[in-house]
């Protein structure tokens, strides 16, 4: 039996939702007329002809519509006399704060919009942005915005290789980065780093160039350009294009089954519903919220809960540019009391990685000012949960533990602050939302038993396609059971309608909350010249949930070596990115595949584990 924890009074007077069971079973009953009711609540420059058109697997929301996302973030605030709110609170890692209100965001986005404008970005043409954790990053995605460019994010943890792949995919013409930054005392070249990326790409015509570091960089003529030198003399009027609600807003590339990452499309107008329904409903926002949601633009979570969702609701937010734990451990507790956040959203991995280090840190600072948390992008262990929920939240601050997907845009299975919760439970689907466990001839399995995580009918937010791969979207997501959303998690469903999501059943490892292919990992391996072979699998780790080991077959004739090993743990480094570091590497001779030559991963894991391996009738050897 789990734990259960019931809502306060206190924050049951506060919800904006007091009766999930009934607005549910509304909801999915008529799940156009919840949608419907949600996006009158915002702007729109005309009004759709009909909500949904279902030709599956592809759906359109908001048919007919004209919009844009920034009309939203920005356009209607300014109007609305909320140009003087604070919009968005930034600190650097070396302590240098920077504020915007609504207005001055929308200025400086505005004249970031012209200045692409004049380096002659068109609506439809691709952009990368490749930036740290700078109010120039969210304001880079929502420039593109607003004149109808596609951004693409791109995490600046990845290396040159994994940028240099997405830059040529996405043909981009405009790359956004920066000089350099500083990743706690490590000076990162991010402009070398693009220099590599982009070299010979004949789509990149212009890199705009943010400063932060003052590092030295190469310039190239005519194609290069300081981003404060482009924005100088832009004027702070520009008009947001009006755009069909089903125009492409961004792609994002996440790791699939196979080596080659793919780029999920999300569009303007059903994406932006569904980001807004959830934040305001599931963190029960109000207009005095003060928001610090710890990821990266560079991912899904940044994307929908940084860049966009809390400027749609018009809240103020808090923005850190340093890594967690820095300068110490106690460093994100001190910026919950000193900017009274009111809402925190963070991972698994950084609540493991602060319980190691002892309550004592959070006990210095004032946390009064909490009254929700949330977490994403691994499962969370009760004893995590219990951590956060005693040391962060004293008890008072519902912890809603939110599943969901890059593919998905917004939050799909979460508890609201008026459920009764159990610590490691996502709780049950959100709004509009059907989710089921069956088997792999698409049969429900029965309560309490454990089966792939599907989900049953559209929703606004979700991808529309995979970026030039139609195909490849309809056979990944709705290929593998027949009729449902195939989501390649693992979970179950008890009695209460609860979910338990366990984790991923695909060639997809969750490490830290990043998601890596094993395929895309093993070739990165096998492009060292020392490497025949590799298979990777993930191994429970108690930090990262995940950790990468990987088994790898050596060329005739090079030494087993300890020096060996940290070579190629340099090279993934290099080849994916510092995230993708393995832990361990293990040689071997041979690998266990099938006998049409398929590695079995779940072999590996199996032995390294110590578990029965199971069915090895498929087995070569
Ligand atoms: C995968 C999606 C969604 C933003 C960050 C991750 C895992 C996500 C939870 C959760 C258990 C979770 C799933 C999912 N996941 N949230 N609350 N509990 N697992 O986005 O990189 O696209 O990864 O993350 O395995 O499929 P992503």
């Amino acid at each position: 039996m789990s734990k259960l924890y019931n809502p306060s009074p206190e924050v049951l007077k506060k919800a904006h939702i007091k009766d999930y069971d009934k607005l549910y079973s509304e909801s999915i009953k008529d799940p156009e007329k919840f949608w419907e009711g949600i996006a009158k609540e915002l702007s729109w420059f005309k009004p759709w002809k009909k909500v949904l058109q279902w030709r599956y697997p592809f759906a359109k929301w908001f048919i007919g519509a004209r919009c844009n996302i920034i009309h939203n973030v920005l356009d209607r605030h300014i109007k609305s006399g909320k140009g003087d709110k604070l919009a968005l609170l930034w600190e650097g890692q070396d302590g240098k704060e920077r504020k915007f209100t609504y207005k001055e965001l929308n200025d400086e986005v505005s004249r970031l919009a012209n200045g692409l404008k004049k380096l002659g970005v068109k609506k439809g043409d691709r952009i990368s942005i490749y930036l740290p954790r700078l109010p120039e990053q969210i304001i880079s995605m929502l420039a593109c915005a607003k004149i109808g460019a596609i951004h693409s994010v791109v995490y600046c943890g990845f290396s040159v290789e994994a940028l240099r792949t997405r830059i040529t995919d996405a043909q981009t013409k405009v790359v956004i980065t920066a000089d350099g930054y500083h990743y706690r005392d490590k000076l990162i070249k991010t402009k070398h780093i693009v220099d590599e990326a982009a070299e010979g790409i004949k789509s990149v015509k212009h890199i705009i160039v943010v400063k932060r570091a003052n590092n030295d960089i190469d310039m190239k003529q005519e194609r290069d350009i300081w981003y404060d030198k482009l924005v100088k003399d832009m004027s702070t009027d520009c008009t947001t294009e009006e755009m069909s609600s089903e125009d492409p807003l961004f792609i994002l590339y996440t790791s699939g089954s196979t080596g080659k990452p793919k780029a999920v499309v999300h569009v303007h107008g059903g994406y932006m519903v569904g980001i807004y329904a959830t934040l305001k409903l599931i963190f029960n926002i109000s207009d005095d919220d003060i928001w610090y949601c710890t990821a990266d633009p560079g991912w899904i979570t940044g994307h929908s809960y940084i860049t966009y969702a809390p400027f749609i609701l018009g809240i103020t937010q808090f923005f850190y540019e340093g890594p967690p734990l820095y300068p110490d451990p106690g460093k994100w507790w001190s910026l919950i009391e000193k900017y009274k956040i009111t809402k925190f959203y963070s991972t698994p991995t950084a609540i493991r990685a602060s319980m190691r280090y002892g309550a004592e840190w959070p006990q210095k600072y004032d946390l009064s000012s909490l009254r929700i948390l949330g977490t994403v992008g691994e499962p969370i262990n009760p004893e995590a949960w219990e951590w956060y929920y005693e040391h962060i939240g004293h008890r008072r601050c519902p912890i809603m533990d939110t599943w969901w997907q890059t593919e998905t845009g917004m939050q799909m299975i979460s508890p609201l602050p008026s459920m009764p919760l159990k610590p490691g439970s996502a709780a049950k689907p959100f709004f509009g939302i059907v989710a089921e466990i069956m088997d792999k001839d698409g049969r429900v399995v029965e309560t309490g038993k454990g089966g792939f995580l599907v989900l049953k009918t559209p929703w606004p937010s979700m991808l529309r396609t995979l970026y030039k791969n139609k195909k490849r979207y309809k056979k990944v997501y709705w290929g593998e059971i027949s009729g449902v959303y195939f989501t390649g998690d693992a979970a179950k469903k008890d009695k209460d309608g609860y979910f338990w999501i366990e984790g991923r059943t695909d060639d997809v490892l969750k490490v830290a909350g990043y998601r890596f292919g094993t395929a895309e990992l093993e070739s990165a391996f096998v492009s060292h010249p020392s490497v025949v072979e590799a298979a990777v699998i993930g191994k429970p780790h108690e930090v990262k949930g995940q950790a990468i080991k990987a088994f790898v077959i050596l060329k005739q004739g090079i030494e087993k070596t300890e020096e060996l090993k940290n070579e190629l743990k340099a090279h993934i480094k290099k080849e994916v990115g510092p995230i993708a570091k393995p832990e361990e590497i293990e040689f071997v001779d041979t690998l266990p595949k099938t006998r049409s030559g398929k590695i079995m991963r779940r072999i590996l894991k199996a032995k390294e584990l110590g578990k029965p391996v199971g069915d090895t009738s498929t087995l070569e050897d």
